[in-house]
């Protein structure tokens, strides 16, 4: 990882802990978020000049509740607790907790009631809104600590001890709903931290390639595309780092959408001009292995496997291959660290080939959040349909045909499937979602066309806002576009005569169907 300045996050469960990675970074700020559970070493070694505590679900001082790393403070570096985080050093360093389970969620009115150096820039005289969510609240701050703001419900509703510069707010300053909540982090990071702002995209850029120049060395890179956003990222960092040392394979495994195989590898040899890319043709063999499989998760692991069969074959066929890059992004390295080990559906990439083949792996993007992936990919020269392309499941079209897959029903689909995303940017909409598409059921239902009578499949048309996929909520698309999508299915696609929009939410649905 390039060296920058950076401020450690320790996670204590709170459902805002990415919120504070984020809000950081926009500061300018490069940021990491380090687990409760994680060894006292893991702090000591990070070389982060600033720690921010975060909220957590816990009582601090319950038995089995997280505790302080005495690594923390230990660091002497400046560290700000946020709501749990407030309440931990009250606990840890000699202040007194209310022990009470009164709970105070949404806003309050905070007044500032000394100053700090916190609080520089902000209305010192009259109350602003802060986003309370807290169990036990502190009742006497600890020593060398002065009580620094209060809202009508809670006296200690921050407080700082400057000569050790450690503060501690009980509300939110990261979300949305709490004002001036930017500028208070920035103030910790600027004013209490001596930060200087230097993580911005265009400086990772280029110390990203220098890194990845750095750790290829004079060795081969291989790299499986998709045509997605983050890999083709990845692709053209690592031209620019290592050159035609870069091996693409893009496995085609006949489950993509109309033309998508041709489109992805036109646009990356427009972009990429000199890119190695090796296009392999394996349909065939994913169909037949798919050949009476109805059971999803079945499909999804028949697919993972045979990708890694097919994408090794051909990895093999390149010598001197020392390194797989991926496109791994942040939100999933923060997955791994608390996967609670419940296999929603087993998301399909190249996961298992690294140590299959002995090879180092090369993730440049394991930093980045998917809008700073974006950044990344218009600062390499990526067209715009490249950066805000919508996901596409790495089992590609299997997923959306619920039942067996078979060629006909591919081709059904991947009909629907086009006439649907030319109606959504046709009116405006492909930009505004985070994706739209057609699923195909395993039901048929009466119809009459023209004066006869049809029998024929239900096409369901998915269309979802979302930020980061973890919940989604469907689009409420105009009912004139609707009746566009389904009037055109229904006549032009031939096996399709009834659409239906599917309006569940995630959760309790997921995005996709399978
Ligand atoms: P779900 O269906 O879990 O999907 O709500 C969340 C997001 O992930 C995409 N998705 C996948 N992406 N490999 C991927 O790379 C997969 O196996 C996979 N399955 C789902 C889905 O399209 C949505 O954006």
């Amino acid at each position: 990882m390039p060296d920058f300045a950076k401020v450690l996050i320790i996670d204590y469960g709170a459902q805002y802990t990415m919120l504070i990675a984020r809000r950081v970074r926009e500061a300018g700020v490069y940021s990491e978020i380090l687990p409760c559970s994680a060894p006292d070493e893991k702090i000591r070694e990070s070389g982060a000049s600033a720690v921010i505590l975060s909220g957590g679900p816990d009582d601090a001082g319950e038995p089995g509740a997280p505790t302080l790393s005495p690594a923390v403070l230990e660091a002497g570096v400046p560290v700000l607790g946020i709501c749990y985080g407030m309440q931990l050093l009250a606990h840890a360093l000699g202040g007194g907790l209310a022990n009470s389970r009164d709970r105070e969620y949404g806003p309050a009115e905070l007044s500032l009631t000394a100053p700090s150096p916190l609080w520089k820039g902000l209305p010192q005289d009259a109350p602003f809104t802060v986003w309370m969510s807290h169990g036990n609240r502190v009742m006497s701050p600890p020593p060398g600590f002065t009580v620094t703001a209060g809202t009508p419900n809670l006296d200690l509703a921050a407080m700082a001890d400057d000569k050790r510069k450690i503060y501690a707010v009980q509300f939110h300053p990261e979300v949305h709903h709490t004002r001036n909540g930017g500028r208070i982090l920035q103030n910790f990071l600027f004013e209490i931290a001596g930060l200087t702002p230097d993580w911005s995209m265009r400086s990772f850029v280029e110390r990203s390639i220098a890194a990845c120049r750095e750790a290829a060395g004079r060795d081969k890179v291989v790299l499986g595309l998709s045509g997605g956003v983050d890999s083709t990222v990845v692709a053209a960092l690592l031209h620019r780092a290592v050159g035609d040392r870069l091996h693409c394979i893009f496995v085609d495994h006949g489950l993509l959408r109309l033309n998508e195989g041709e489109e992805v590898t036109e646009m990356l040899r427009g972009c990429l001009p000199g890119i190695n890319l090796h296009y392999v043709r394996a349909g065939k063999n994913f169909l037949s292995a798919l050949k009476g499989v109805e059971d999803p998760e079945e499909k999804r692991r028949i697919i993972g496997r045979l990708f890694i069969k097919v994408f090794e074959k051909e990895a093999r066929k390149l010598k001197g291959v020392r390194l797989l890059a991926q496109g791994t992004l942040y939100p999933d390295v923060i997955e791994s660290y608390s996967a609670k080990g419940t296999v929603i559906k087993s998301h399909h990439n190249v996961g298992g080939l690294p140590e299959k083949m002995r090879l180092k792996l090369l993730e440049p993007l394991r930093e980045l959040f998917k809008d700073e992936v974006r950044v990344v990919g218009a600062q390499l020269g990526l067209p715009d349909e490249v950066i805000w392309r919508q996901p596409f499941p790495g089992p590609g079209l299997a997923v959306r045909i619920l039942g067996e897959v078979t060629e006909d029903r591919l081709e059904i689909l991947r009909a629907a499937d086009h006439i649907v995303r030319r109606e959504l940017e046709r009116a405006g909409w492909a930009r505004k979602i985070w994706q739209g598409f057609v699923v195909l059921l395993p039901l048929r239902t009466v119809g009459v066309m023209g004066d006869a009578r049809t029998y024929e499949h239900v096409a369901a048309l998915r269309v979802v806002d979302s930020v980061d996929a973890m919940t989604a909520e469907w689009t409420r698309l105009p009912h004139e576009l609707l009746a566009a999508i389904s009037g055109r299915v229904v006549s032009e696609v031939r096996g399709v005569n009834r659409v239906v929009y599917d309006i569940s939410s995630k959760p309790p649905g997921t995005i996709e169907w399978e």
